[in-house]
This record gives structure tokens, C-alpha cells and sequence, in this order.
């Protein structure tokens, strides 16, 4: 393809994903596919002679378009948003147009400086304590990681460094491997599974704590188990608290649990993947109080804030911990200035211009309203009941009854694929959750969402009456 055609090309391309967006409602939202489905579709092996444009285009329909799954839909209301918008979709055309890697501030200074600044910015909008910003001369600062899963483990391992060196200066005979094999990390029993895999890619313990009748870790409880450990003879390092659970959207109680932390010398990360897009409206800033005391702090823009996949944003209070555990020279990469960024960071700067803090403050504050507005219709039924506080823009709601009779209403629903909705378990029981997901998503969608919903539930309900 040469400079010609792919003028042509991307003109079409363009036009493709406008039209796709545009009418994205009225496909099923997920997709009636059998696992294995694509392998038949296409050849065993790669063509060994160049094939034309046209050809991937229509095996694009053909193969590909069947097994999506329509996250972009205004149907779609599983797990968290995937954030999509036109800003970022164009930025990340730029940012492969120019192609470059930026893993020093010399290998594209503008890739490093950018990404400084935009978390900077960010940082500013979510009212960051200034520890975590980087100034011009600021021991803090952010980086962009590819997903908030990295993010805990890039804390993890820094938070095991640092607790390493710690042990080490005041007991030098100990081996590392000694002090590794009694660290213990801890995390709230909701917290996302990424946090328990970092602890096992990290090699060290962790256990989980107990939540509250709101699903959000306490002091006391940490505390207690902080002393077991350490009678035990364990060394007690890190806690990953959750702003924003995945099963409910519940949140740890920082403000109490980042002083417990701070004097037990227990580094805190806290990861508000879904949650954090919200603290950009003064409104729900409170739910960051605390994060004062924390040493990182991580939010997915790519999640709630309209900045498209992947972009992970990470603030650590000591930018020298992240980059001391895991420095390496080598002389290919020696440069004045080692710090590095990648070219996620043109999304940020597209996105934040082209809606202002005022438009991105109106999607969240209209998602958040559209969950109200599901809320207060799952209320009304007598049949339903909702199953966690709803803070932002995630229902957590149940037929009352059986776990039985909700999977089998989840069941009905994804094998129709009018409307997407994944479960959760809270305290053992099934539980639907309907997270508000679609950049385009309007009232009329939550309410025919909730029509389908009762419509369905009706016909379980009778079927299971006549059953009985
Ligand atoms: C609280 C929380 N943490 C972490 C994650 C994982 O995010 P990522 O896919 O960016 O690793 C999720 C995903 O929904 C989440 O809800």
C-alpha cells in the first residue's frame, strides 16, 4: 500500500467505524458464536503472496464482525466501560502514524514530555495532594500503564523492593530470599483478582481481608491482621486498597486505613480503575479523601473517561521507588534524562482539549444519573431487590429468590443478545450487576433495557409457577 492509496484507504476506514458507531444499536449486542468459531473460517496458515485490501475488508464482515462482542453499544452494560471517543480514536491514528517508542526522554523527547505533563494535568483535575505531581522539580508523579493490573504489580514489586532494603539496612545478615519469603501484601476479599495475581507473580503472600456490611475494608480489621503476622514472625509491606470494587463498586475506608499503613510502614496503593474517571466532579472527590496517605494511586481513563483502550493512569508520591526497583543501564539506553514515555499520552491531551474538564465532567455526572434512573425502576418492582449501595454508575440487583432463577434470567438474556449484563457473587449469592457502559447511551436505552428485563422475569417467574 503506498502514501495514495492509503489516503483512499483511511478515508474508507474512517467512514467504516463512523457508519459502525452510528448504527451499533441495532446490532445483537453480543455475539451468537460457538467457541473455535473463526479457526474454520480462515486459512491454517499465513498467505506466503500478498493478498488485496478489499479481500481483508470483506473477510473483516465475514469472520470478524460475527464474534464481536458490541462493547461500544448502548446495549451493552457488562462488567465496566471500555471508554471510546473520536478525539482518541484520531489521536491513536496519529500515534501510529509517528510511530516512534519513547522508553527515553532521547528516543522522542515530546513522547517522555507529553505524557509528564498530561498526568500533571490529570492529577490537577482530580485534586491529587501535590506530592504526587511532578512539577518541575516534584519527587512524585505520574506514568501511563497499559492496564491498572500492571499498575498493582509495578506497586507491588516497588513496595517489595523498598521493603527489602529496608529489612536489609537493619538486619544486613539476612538474605533477600529470607526477607522475601515473610513479606505479606493484603487486599480486600472484593478486590479484583489482578491483585492476588500480582502477589503471586511477586512471590510473596498475601491475604485477604474481610469487608464490612458495605463491602469496604475497615482499619480494625487490617489492623488485627497486621499483628498476627507480625507475632508470626512475617513482615507485613503493602495493601492494595479499592476504590471502586469490580463486583459492586463498594469503597475501602482509606481515610482510616492510610494512617494504619503509614505508621506500620506498609506501603498503600490504591486502585480505582472504574472509579477514579468520577473524582474529576467535585461531587465525588470526597471518595478520594485519603489518598493523601498512599504511596500510588492508579485510575483507567481507558475505562470511564473516554480515552479508548489502553491507558492506565499510575501517580507514585516517590518517582525514584518505581525507578529504582527497576533500574537497569544498559548503554544502549544511557541518556542525561532516562525517563520515558509512550504515545498513550496524545490521546489524554486530545481527549482533555476537545471535551474540557466540563464535558467530561457531564458524561460521568449523566452516567451516574442513568444508574439512578435503573435504580429506582429496580425499587419499584416488589419482585427485585438491590443487592449494594449505588454510588456511581453500576446497579447491583437480583430476582428475590434462587441463585437458580437468576442465572437462569442472565442466561435468557445473553443467549438473546438484545442487552449484555455480566453477574457477581456478594456474600455468596448470584447477582446481576448493570453497569451504565455506552458513550451514546440514553435514557431510552436503560429504560427499554429494564422493560426487557421484567419482560423476561415475568415469563421465568410464570414458567416456574406452572413448573411447580
Ligand atoms: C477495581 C478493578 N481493578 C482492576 C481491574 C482490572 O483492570 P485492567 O483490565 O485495566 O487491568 C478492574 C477491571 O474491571 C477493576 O474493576
Amino acid at each position: 500500500m503506498d502514501a495514495a492509496e492509503f489516503r483512499r484507504r483511511g478515508k474508507e476506514m474512517v467512514d467504516f467505524v463512523a457508519d459502525y458507531l452510528e448504527n451499533i444499536e441495532h446490532r445483537r449486542v453480543y455475539p451468537d458464536v460457538e467457541p473455535g468459531y473463526l479457526r474454520s473460517m480462515i486459512p491454517s496458515e499465513a498467505p506466503l503472496e500478498p493478498e488485496s485490501y478489499e479481500d481483508v475488508l470483506k473477510d473483516v464482515d465475514r469472520v470478524i464482525m460475527p464474534g464481536i462482542t458490541h462493547w461500544q453499544s448502548p446495549h451493552f452494560h457488562a462488567y465496566f466501560p471500555s471508554a471510546s471517543s473520536y478525539p482518541a480514536l484520531l489521536a491513536d491514528m496519529l500515534c501510529g502514524g509517528l510511530g516512534c517508542i519513547g522508553f527515553t526522554w532521547a528516543a522522542s523527547p515530546a513522547c517522555t514530555e507529553l505524557e509528564t505533563v498530561m498526568l500533571d494535568w490529570l492529577g490537577k483535575m482530580l485534586q491529587l495532594p501535590e506530592d504526587f505531581l511532578a512539577g518541575t522539580k516534584g519527587q512524585g508523579g505520574g506514568v501511563i500503564q497499559g492496564t491498572a493490573s500492571e499498575a498493582t504489580l509495578m506497586a507491588l514489586l516497588a513496595a517489595r523492593c523498598k521493603a527489602v532494603k529496608c529489612v536489609h539496612e537493619s538486619d544486613p545478615q539476612r538474605s533477600e530470599a529470607d526477607i522475601i519469603s515473610k513479606l505479606i501484601a493484603y487486599t480486600s476479599e472484593e478486590a479484583h483478582s489482578s491483585v492476588e495475581r500480582a502477589g503471586l507473580i511477586g512471590g510473596v503472600g498475601i491475604r485477604m481481608v474481610a469487608t464490612d456490611e458495605h463491602f469496604s475494608v475497615r482499619a480494625e480489621t487490617l489492623e488485627k491482621m497486621v499483628a498476627e503476622d507480625k507475632a508470626a514472625g512475617f513482615i507485613p509491606f503493602f495493601f492494595c486498597a479499592t476504590l471502586g470494587t469490580t463486583p459492586s463498586c463498594a469503597f475501602d475506608k482509606i481515610t482510616e486505613l492510610g494512617p494504619l499503613c503509614n505508621a506500620e510502614n506498609i506501603w498503600m496503593h490504591i486502585d480505582a480503575a472504574y472509579a477514579g474517571s468520577s473524582f474529576i466532579c467535585p461531587e465525588f472527590r470526597p471518595l478520594l479523601d485519603g489518598v493523601e496517605f498512599a504511596d500510588s494511586f492508579n485510575f483507567n481513563p481507558h475505562k470511564w473517561l473516554l480515552v479508548n483502550f489502553d491507558c492506565s493512569a499510575m501517580w507514585v508520591k516517590k518517582r525514584t521507588d518505581l525507578i529504582g526497583a527497576f533500574k537497569l543501564d544498559p548503554v544502549y539506553l544511557k541518556y542525561d534524562n532516562q525517563e520515558s514515555g509512550m504515545f498513550r499520552s496524545l490521546k489524554l491531551w486530545f481527549v482533555f482539549r476537545m471535551y474540557g474538564q466540563s464535558g467530561l465532567q457531564a458524561y460521568i455526572r449523566k452516567h451516574v444519573e442513568l444508574a439512578k434512573v435503573f435504580e429506582t425502576m429496580v425499587k419499584k418492582d416488589k419482585r427485585f431487590e438491590i443487592c449494594a449501595e449505588v454510588v456511581l454508575g453500576l446497579v447491583c440487583f437480583r430476582l428475590k429468590g434462587s441463585d437458580e432463577l437468576n442465572e437462569a434470567l442472565l442466561k435468557e438474556m445473553t443467549h438473546l443478545g438484545r442487552i449484555h449484563l455480566v453477574p457477581c457473587k456478594l456474600r455468596g449469592r448470584f447477582v446481576l450487576r448493570f453497569a451504565v457502559c455506552g458513550r451514546t447511551t440514553e435514557l431510552r436505552h436503560v429504560q427499554e433495557a429494564w422493560t426487557h428485563i421484567t419482560e423476561l422475569s415475568s415469563e421465568l417467574l410464570l414458567k416456574k409457577r406452572n413448573e411447580a
